[in-house]
């Protein structure tokens, strides 16, 4: 069972490469996929970089040329529904693209030819990650429900409003989980996303954004993997 971590910042996976004591770098598509080893699982983490397009190509070298079995994307997400607040966790259980429109000719959000605007994440993977949140970060809240993608960082709370009236049920809004879903719907692969809420998506959205990775998300996402992962036999 090989195991893929993605994120989309280097300082969100700073944390999680400090654990693979034995990884080897090996590029494609102009990325670092470092192979190796975390808690004697076999896995491979990379950075998606940023944005829908560049977290697709992850999502499809990690398949196709590095056959992994599940994909865990862990980073940082804007809170978007009331009470979903910086330093909370969000799980997702489904995606949309918020910034996907064909209408008229397809419903507003629907992916064309899918015949759907919402691509779930894999239903038991997410509930393990779910365990593994409360066991590494207790006392930590958790949301859970649907995340919205756009090739938008979200930094206006004129944007942040209008994007709650259009979709009131998103809790939170990223730059790459809908497309990862969609490109893991495509092969059957299960995949899960948990993320750490770094700002509220509003007009202090960029404020101390990369600093709060590096203190808080990155030893979140380093502590989920952990947890995900230890409790898993090798
Ligand atoms: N990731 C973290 N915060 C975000 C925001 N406000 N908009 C889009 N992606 C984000």
């Amino acid at each position: 069972m090989r195991t893929a971590i993605v994120s989309a910042m280097h300082e969100e996976l700073a944390a999680v490469l400090a654990l693979m004591p034995d990884e080897t770098r090996q590029p494609a598509a102009g990325r670092d996929f470092r192979v190796g080893h975390l808690h004697g699982h076999d896995a491979v983490a990379v950075l998606s970089r940023i944005g829908k397009v560049a977290a697709a190509t992850t999502a499809t070298v990690l398949i196709e040329r590095f056959e992994v079995d599940r994909i865990l994307f862990t980073g940082v997400a804007g809170g978007l529904a009331p009470g979903v607040e910086r330093g909370h966790v969000v799980l997702a259980d489904g995606f949309l693209q918020h910034d996907l429109d064909a209408s008229p000719i397809f419903p507003k959000y629907e992916v064309p030819l899918y015949g759907t605007s919402r691509f779930d994440t894999d239903r038991a993977l997410t509930d393990r990650v779910a365990q593994s949140v409360a066991r590494a970060l207790p006392g930590t809240r958790v949301h859970r429900g649907l995340v919205i993608s756009g090739d938008r960082f979200v930094a206006t709370s004129g944007e942040s409003r209008s994007l709650q009236a259009a979709l009131p049920e998103a809790l939170a809004v990223e730059m790459e989980g809908a497309a990862i879903a969609q490109v893991c719907r495509d092969y059957g692969v299960p995949f899960a996303a948990v993320r750490t809420v770094s700002d509220r998506a509003d007009d202090e959205a960029h404020g101390d954004f990369v600093q709060f990775i590096r203190d808080v998300a990155s030893r979140h996402s380093a502590a989920i993997v952990e947890a995900f992962l230890g409790d898993e036999a090798s």
